[in-house]
């Protein structure tokens, strides 16, 4: 089973991706680990939104905290409906502060990007180890980041538009308020 994104332990050694078809018990899947920071990023900005007046930017964001856990739940089942185990791993302190809400979504793209490459990463190694129910689950994933990245890569170009302040602002915060949750 592959599952990490590039530091895998059985018990404290740390394997090379060659040893990765020897791991299926003592894994250290690094990927919730990132999923969850995701969900704390967004829950961040969420909490700047409020702290700004923009309740519907605070509402988005919060929605995304959910989704991002729900990644986190969906590779932990598939490590234990697979027979392997995660270790959970401290998880950094996201940035509190931001600029502009357009700063922001600026930092929610990069972020994108930079799972993206991770996720990508993975699928990589799921292919190279033959792992095809990995490879099926990380499909879903694969898919979801272009969805990720077109969502933040929009809203960042509209808000390049909008004045830092005024109604167009206030406008694109009843919008972001409307959005609904959905199941992943
Ligand atoms: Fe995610
Ligand atoms: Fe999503």
């Amino acid at each position: 089973m592959i599952l990490v994104r590039e530091h895998l332990f059985v018990g404290e050694q740390r394997l090379d991706d060659a040893d990765l078809r020897l791991t299926s018990p003592g894994i250290r899947l690094a990927q919730v680990k990132e999923e969850l920071y995701s969900a704390y990023l967004y829950l961040s900005m969420s909490a700047y939104c409020e702290g700004i007046n923009l309740p519907g930017f605070a509402h988005w964001m919060r929605l995304q905290f959910h989704e991002e856990t729900n990644h986190a739940l969906k590779l932990f089942d598939h490590v234990y409906n697979r027979g392997g185990k995660v270790i959970l791993q401290a998880i950094e302190q996201p940035p509190v502060d931001f600029r502009s809400p357009v700063d922001m979504f600026q930092q929610a793209l990069d972020h994108e990007k930079k799972v993206t490459g991770l996720i990508n990463h993975l699928y990589g190694l799921a292919v190279k180890e033959s792992d095809y129910a990995a490879q099926t689950m990380l499909q879903w994933f694969v898919s979801e980041q272009v969805e990720e990245e077109k969502n933040a890569s929009q809203i960042w170009e509209q808000l390049k538009m909008v004045p830092e302040k005024g109604a167009a602002l206030l406008m694109m915060d009843k919008h972001l308020g409307s959005r609904a949750a959905s199941a992943e």
